[in-house]
């Protein structure tokens, strides 16, 4: 396989530290996040041409504190530290950091001087901080590139040996300019050539999913949605016959889900797809169930089950693939960031499954990477570009109880909508649309009578990558006619909402 020049993310615990490694893959170059721990010959090893210290809760002066084998600051490669990254960038050269007096949070506004990093940025600026401790020395070779009113060190550099330090955080939007010191750190200091595209991302996972597998035999879960979608195709790539993928019609799909789902990848691509009915089993475990975490959680376990009892006689498989992506794992609580919603993928796990380990292709990846993915795979645009539907599926846009009759209602009602937008060209503006059946029940009159029914409510939102999102500004004649058909057509609905809340502090789907 191709070579590509490499940065190296050494990890200290910070919570966007992936997204580190994200953005630099994103400006062209190959970018690995590896544990800080990471030894000196490993490091030499991979030969990196820069290398990102990221943030980290710790104190660099505390006993316990994470710290980096001393001698790869030696190695002659420039070094980008962040946040706590450039507090113990600057502590291992001979600087001081102290804890602040005024802790420095959000957004703030802050002075660059003319320094490589900082080249095509406007010098007053607007970075984003979270921080107590801070540098306040340096050594010599040393300089500051960057202040703000409560930390004077804000930026450093050290021109001689590329070593920058900042207190903020470049990788996330509210630094303004904040990618652009990234690309500069890569294609000024490191002297990038900008080698790294999705392409070689899917050229590296099939080979190495091929010789991590070798001829052992995979289960896949497909949902039929983006996600399981590439990661069944990149597997399907790698190792052919040797996977099966497994679709669970869970009864909690779109309408006419199931169909598509068979004929995209059983019919057109030719993959071992084997569909389980297990819609009854389903419906059976959430019978009585409200509690929006409660049904994921049972959705998420009785779909490990299916898989289990599938397996059993199907006989031993070694691996089990799942399209798990980063949103998910984030949003899952894992790390240090806080549980919203137990995604599927994630938090739904039992901890006993019976496969030898899970494979997760797309763990790394944002959406839009994924779908990079895919059209890199060869997958058509109606695969690849379809929206992305939660693994608990209309189980999360069922408010309260899951029924049959409340399926059917919901079902009827999506499918409405999503022909409305579709015929007004709108789907490929809005990130996500689709129905809610609320749980409220209101008075209405339909041919004189008094009707009691359910009122439905329309999510479309335009998104980026799921993280933040805000409604989709859909004209109102198309609102109208979608209102219009759903209490024509679907019986047991009298009312129509259409939700106008942003991510945060909403999120997109509705439990
Ligand atoms: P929320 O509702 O958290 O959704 O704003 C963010 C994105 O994730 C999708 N979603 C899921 N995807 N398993 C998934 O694979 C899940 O359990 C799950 N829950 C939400 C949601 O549709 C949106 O695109």
């Amino acid at each position: 396989m191709k070579n590509h020049q490499t940065v190296v993310v050494l990890d200290f615990g910070g919570q966007y530290n992936q997204l580190i490694a994200r953005r630099i893959r994103d400006l062209g170059v190959y970018s690995e996040l590896l544990p800080y721990s990471t030894s000196i010959d490993k490091i030499k090893e991979i030969n990196p041409i820069g290398i990102v210290l990221t943030g980290g809760p710790n104190s660099v002066f505390d006993s316990n504190a994470l710290s980096l084998d001393k001698e790869i600051i030696n190695l002659n490669i420039p070094i980008f530290g962040i946040c706590y990254g450039a507090q113990l960038l600057a502590y291992l050269t001979g600087g001081k950091v102290i804890t602040a007096n005024k802790k420095e949070y959000g957004r703030i506004a802050i002075n660059y001087s003319e320094s490589p990093i900082f080249d095509n940025i406007h010098k007053q600026n607007v970075c984003w901080m979270s921080h107590t401790d801070q540098v306040v020395e340096l050594s010599e070779g040393f300089k500051i590139i960057g202040f703000t009113n409560n930390c004077k060190i804000a930026a450093y550099s050290n021109d001689a040996k590329n070593f920058y330090g900042v207190q903020f955080h470049p990788e996330v939007v509210h630094t303004n300019d904040g990618i652009k010191m990234l690309e500069n750190f890569l294609y000024k200091v490191c002297k990038a050539n900008g080698d790294w595209k999705m392409k070689d991302f899917v050229e590296q996972q099939i080979s190495s999913l091929k010789e991590k597998i070798k001829d052992k035999r995979v289960l896949c879960a497909m949902s039929g949605g983006v996600d399981s979608a590439v990661a069944a195709t990149l597997l399907y790539k790698a190792i052919g016959d040797n996977l099966t993928c497994v679709f669970v019609d869970h009864g909690l799909l779109r309408k006419d889900e199931d169909k598509l789902v068979m004929e995209t990848f059983k019919e057109k691509m030719g993959m071992n797809l084997i569909k389980i009915d297990a819609k009854d089993r389903f419906l059976e475990k959430l019978k009585g169930v409200v509690e929006p975490e409660k049904k994921r959680k049972i959705i998420g376990e009785e779909f490990i089950r299916t898989f289990e009892d599938f397996s059993k006689q199907f006989g031993a498989v070694d691996y089990l693939v799942q399209g798990t992506i980063y949103p998910d794992v984030v949003e899952s609580g894992f790390g240090k960031a806080a549980l919203i919603k137990s995604h599927h993928n994630v938090g739904g796990l039992p901890s006993v499954i019976n496969f030898k380990e899970i494979i997760e292709p797309l763990r790394s990846l944002f959406k839009d990477e994924v779908r990079k993915v895919g059209f890199e795979l060869g997958l058509s645009k109606e695969v690849v570009m379809r929206q992305p539907f939660p693994g608990p599926g209309l189980g999360v846009r069922i408010i309260g109880e899951v029924t049959e009759d409340k399926l059917k209602i919901l079902k009827e009602a999506d499918f409405i909508l999503r022909d409305e937008i579709q015929k007004a060209n709108l789907n490929n503006d809005i990130w996500q649309y689709f129905a809610a059946l609320t749980n409220l029940r209101s008075v209405g009159v339909m041919g004189d009578m008094r009707t009691y029914d359910y009122a439905i409510a329309l999510r479309a939102v335009t998104s980026m990558d799921a993280m933040t999102a805000d409604f989709a500004r859909i004209p109102y004649e198309v609102l109208a006619k979608i209102s219009n058909r759903i209490v024509n057509e679907v019986n047991g609905v009298n009312r129509v909402l259409y939700d106008i809340t942003s991510k945060p502090p909403a999120t997109i789907e509705f439990e």
